[in-house]
């Protein structure tokens, strides 16, 4: 897919201010600083728009930018992550909980983990959580140029073993990406025109 635009629409604490529309909206999410801001820059070819720090809590509300006059994707905030406060923690949590809870819109959800640790819990139980919600997800492994060819297959085959011997009887998609080198973006793109088609086809035939 060509990204032939991509603006910034409104940054919102609340999921009930967020944008009314009918069309396909995507949403990034997983813990602080796994890469949710870059991966989305990456995607859309432009530095910037989301913004991205070296210090987990950067994006602390819920960011609505829309692709191609069609399509959104939301930045949200992340979950989970040490060095984040407990306050902001729980602040950050109810938002991401309102979100998936109530956003009508939302297609598919992207669960983003850092390719170098092992699978944790924290990321299994919210794919657990977002699965009873039946809300479709897919995985997206990030910062792939920081660990070598041969153990990048080796731990997404240690996290697929992880997820089929948890309580999953298939995988959901699985994409490999690197914001710094780019890598995966176009298998990513590729994916969610396929569920932009998906989308229209659904909701031509209603
Ligand atoms: P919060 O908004 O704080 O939850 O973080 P986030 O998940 O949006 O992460 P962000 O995109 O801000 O990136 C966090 C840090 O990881 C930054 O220092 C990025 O430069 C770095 N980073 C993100 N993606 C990659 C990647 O693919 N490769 C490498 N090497 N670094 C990355
Ligand atoms: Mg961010």
């Amino acid at each position: 897919m060509q990204i032939k635009s991509a603006a910034f629409v409104i940054s919102n604490t609340d999921v009930i201010k967020c944008p009314h529309h009918n069309q396909p909206e995507y949403a990034f999410i997983g813990r602080s600083n796994v890469g949710k801001s870059s991966l989305i820059n990456s995607l859309l070819q432009h530095k910037g728009l989301a913004k991205t720090s070296s210090t987990p809590g950067k994006t602390q509300l819920i960011n609505h930018f829309l692709i191609n006059d069609f399509w959104y994707l939301v930045d949200l905030p992340g979950y989970g992550y040490a060095r984040v406060s407990k306050t902001k923690k729980k602040q950050f949590q109810s938002v991401i909980t309102h979100y998936f809870e109530k956003r009508k819109q939302l297609y598919c959800s992207f669960i983003l983990i850092d390719i170098r640790h092992k699978p944790q819990p924290i990321d299994i139980n919210f794919m657990k959580w977002v699965g009873q919600k039946q809300i479709p997800f897919a995985i997206v492994f990030t910062k792939a140029d920081k660990l070598k060819p041969n153990l990048l297959d080796q731990h997404v085959k240690d996290y697929e073993k992880a997820l089929l011997e948890d309580v999953w009887e298939s995988l959901p998609p699985i994409f490999v990406t690197s914001a710094t080198k780019k890598t995966g973006c176009d298998l990513l793109l590729k994916h969610l025109s396929d569920l932009n088609q998906e989308f229209k086809k659904l909701n031509s035939s209603a």
